[in-house]
């Protein structure tokens, strides 16, 4: 008998499939549609809190099985007191008092009971706990975690002197070249290529233009390279890169009357990074928005593999097929018709803006053809790919993290910063996106821990907290290298960070967003819910049931409305496989059933090895040991974790056990490579390939 094969897993970003087999496909379709049914209705959650205050997050799955259900409704009934006692406390209260006093929760109050009679250890903590969904809470400091994580001090790129110093002038959104040492400069201009098919990978530079002292910047110049010269001037002693952001000749001040007045948006984004992880390498930033009484989302589920579909949820509300099919991110032109949300907030009268660093893996670029023409007022591309090419880089973990005289990230921040201050009295809306601390090592965010907190200071400094909504966010977690194969890998890779400020104005005018955000921190939320949210911000007059809804999530709904309690990840928009709430139990590794079932999968590997064609260049791979089997409810799924020689490689599946005649159906493509391979694979340049060859 054939072996039926499916697909579970969407592709990987390091080594991403473009194009699926067809035969497996349709073979498979069938089945994939049985288990999607399965998994809509598994979804209710059948475990028990554990006895054991101490157990791992593994053993805690282990356990729900063997007990009864009694000590979980239990949990429950007390989580659902605690909720309406903050209720009560809202509505009765004054809005000024309640937005003093009702940030006070410690930050996991609302998501565990602490106050626990029965023993006094440590408690199995949940982000969510309800009957459809428990969302495990991992210590982000446990001692298998520390032993991986290794922090770093802040990186000075270069510490040389600077010899010019950008002067802004608050008055007129001037900026003044300063020259602080007597030396002679000139300036690169840097501009956009024009429209042509690589339009997003170009740019175009001036010649050098000598400048004097305190020279202004023209209002046509929005980034440059800089060359000074110390006497006597016949060596290069500095090369710089200048982003600028001019106000717009028609901006209009904002309506700053009660009735009419609109917040400005800034998406503040860090890739691959999870809540876990933001706690642990950020606690100085981490500390900040608990004591600033940021709003939380702590059931934030990612509902797809990498950052593309993550943010186009977030950007568009479309599911990753849809936002394929919609907006084309393959060819030329197909993202510049992209509904995004952006284009929204532009016919609005908004003034917009998109930076990203790291030009080759950003999030329109990465296998992909970005935009032919500039997306937003201001665009941060040209900047950074010119930087990139003209000055000199430092890498960390195979990321450029400097970018000549700073850290990449900081041409992306010190432009939302501008960016925001220039714009101030207008309305806004700019994304601003980082890669390149945090996307490769999970330890270097904490490097820019202290900075990431001056940046806000900064903000609010400049007034921008005022009237400015900020979403401080990731799109997934750690998904490859030494944190994912740890047990709570799982969890890691699947909760991004969310958090939310809200201008004390809103939460003033709109009382009733502030207590849902309240409620709403320990529910299961997605990226969909933001989408739909920063619809509501387009309309916060507008009620509930008018307001548009995500096409990839139609259940899914603004964030400023109480999300229901009981919500399980299919009404989240949040595909099974990706979900974070508890479904599995383990099994015993030197189980028959698990020995039989990762030999099965060593074997379909290397057979897909063999038919690719690739054979002779990749090595054929043997079972090592088995690191975990955990089964999918009481259903025939199990997730295997394996590692293999040679180079101890890990592997994850989803595979379906067929006990008639003893074999797994696995779609060889969905199997999840977790440890660092980029270099190991270098001899085959087939993208289905490389995660299983092994050169
Ligand atoms: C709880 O789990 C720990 C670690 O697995 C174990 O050492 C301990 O004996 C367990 N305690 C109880 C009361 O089951
Ligand atoms: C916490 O749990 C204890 C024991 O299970 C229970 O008596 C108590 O009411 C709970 N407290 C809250 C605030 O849920
Ligand atoms: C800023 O610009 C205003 C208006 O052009 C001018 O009067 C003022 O002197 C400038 N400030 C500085 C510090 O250059
Ligand atoms: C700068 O250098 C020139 C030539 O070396 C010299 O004439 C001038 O006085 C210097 N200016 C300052 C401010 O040091
Ligand atoms: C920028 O404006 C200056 C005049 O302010 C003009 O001379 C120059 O040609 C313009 N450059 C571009 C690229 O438009
Ligand atoms: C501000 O908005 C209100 C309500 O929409 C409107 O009545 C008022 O005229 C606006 N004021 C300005 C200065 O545009
Ligand atoms: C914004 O408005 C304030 C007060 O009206 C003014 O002082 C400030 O210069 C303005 N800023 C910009 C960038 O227009
Ligand atoms: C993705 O969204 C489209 C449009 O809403 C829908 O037709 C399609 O079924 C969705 N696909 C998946 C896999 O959910
Ligand atoms: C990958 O290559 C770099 C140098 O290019 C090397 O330093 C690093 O150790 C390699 N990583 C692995 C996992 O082999």
């Amino acid at each position: 008998m054939p072996k039926i094969k499916y697909q579970l897993i969407p592709t990987d970003e390091t080594t991403c499939i473009e194009k699926r087999p067809r035969k497996f496909l349709m073979k498979g379709a069938f089945f994939f549609m049985g288990l999607l049914i399965i998994a809509f209705y598994n979804l209710r959650s059948t475990g028990t809190e554990s006895k054991n205050r101490t157990l791992s997050l593994v053993k805690m799955t282990e356990i729900t099985e063997q007990l009864g259900s009694s000590q979980f409704e239990k949990g429950i009934t007390s989580f659902t007191a605690k909720t309406s006692s903050i209720k009560e406390g809202k509505t009765t209260g004054p809005p000024e008092a309640f937005t003093e006093s009702s940030f006070s929760q410690s930050p996991d109050e609302l998501g565990t009971n602490t106050s626990n009679a029965i023993d006094s250890e440590p408690e199995v903590k949940y982000f969510v706990n309800s009957p459809n969904c428990r969302m495990p809470y991992p210590n982000p400091f446990a001692p298998d975690i520390l032993k991986i994580y290794k922090k770093q001090p802040y990186k000075v790129c270069d510490k040389s002197r600077d010899l010019i110093t950008v002067k802004f002038n608050e008055t007129d959104s001037t900026y003044r070249l300063h020259q602080n040492e007597n030396c002679t400069c000139c300036f690169r201009q840097i501009l956009p290529p024009g429209v042509l098919d690589k339009a997003d990978n170009k740019f175009k530079l001036h010649y050098c233009v000598k400048f004097p002292q305190d020279f202004l910047v023209p209002t046509n110049v929005t980034a440059m390279i800089t060359y000074c010269r110390r006497p006597p001037y016949d060596k290069l002693s500095q090369k710089d890169a200048f982003g600028f952001v001019h106000p717009r000749e028609d901006s209009i001040e904002y309506n700053k009357t009660s009735s009419g007045r609109r917040p400005s948006v800034l998406l503040w984004g860090i890739d691959s990074m999870s809540r876990m992880t933001l706690e642990l390498t950020m606690p100085r930033m981490y500390e900040y928005l608990n004591a600033q009484h940021w709003f939380e989302l702590q059931g934030y589920n990612k509902m797809g593999i990498n950052t593309f579909p993550n943010l186009m949820a977030v950007l568009a509300g479309f599911n990753e097929s849809y936002a394929k099919k919609q907006c084309r991110p393959d060819m030329a032109g197909g993202l510049d018709v992209c509904p995004l949300i952006w284009k929204d907030f532009k016919d609005k009268g908004y003034t917009t803006a998109f930076a990203e660093d790291w030009s080759l893996h950003s999030t329109f670029n990465w296998k992909k053809v970005g935009f032919l023409r500039p997306p937003t007022d201001v665009y941060g591309r040209p900047l950074i790919l010119a930087a990139e090419k003209m000055i000199q880089k430092a890498h960390y973990s195979e990321i450029p993290f400097c970018l000549g005289r700073k850290p990449a990230a900081e041409y992306v921040y010190d432009l939302a910063v501008q960016f925001s201050r220039v714009n101030r009295n207008s309305t806004f809306f700019g994304l601003f996106w980082t890669n390149t601390f945090s996307h490769n090592d999970f330890s270097m965010p904490s490097a820019m821990d202290e900075k990431m907190v001056k940046y806000m200071r900064t903000l609010e400094k400049n007034g921008i907290m005022d009237n400015t909504i900020i979403i401080f966010f990731s799109d997934h977690g750690t998904r490859i290298g030494p944190l994912r194969e740890l047990d709570i890998g799982f969890v890691e890779e699947r909760l991004p960070f969310m958090y939310i400020h809200l201008p004390v104005w809103i939460r003033e005018k709109y009382p009733k967003f502030v207590q849902n955000l309240q409620l709403n921190r320990n529910r299961l939320t997605s990226p969909y819910d933001i989408y739909a949210t920063l619809r509501h911000i387009l309309e916060l007059d507008t009620s509930p049931e008018e307001l548009p809804r995500p096409e990839g999530c139609p259940t899914c709904h603004s964030v400023f409305q109480e999300i229901d309690w009981s919500r399980n990840c299919h009404k989240a928009g949040i595909q099974r496989y990706w979900c974070a709430c508890i479904r599995f139990t383990d099994v015993s590794k030197t189980d028959n059933l698990a020995k039989t079932m990762a030999n099965q999968l060593v074997d379909e590997i290397n057979e897909f090895l063999m038919n690719s064609g690739e054979a002779e260049r990749c090595r054929q791979l043997r079972l090592d040991r088995i690191s975990s089997v955990r089964r999918d409810g009481t259903s025939n799924i199990y997730e295997i974790k394996i590692y293999v020689l040679p180079r101890n490689a890990c592997f994850l599946a989803e595979v379906e056990w067929n006990p008639k005649d003893q074999s797994i159906a696995i779609w060889v493509p969905s199997i999840s490579r977790v440890d660092i391979y980029a270099n190991s694979t270098a001899c085959t340049k087939v993208k289905a390939v490389e995660k299983f060859c092994i050169c």
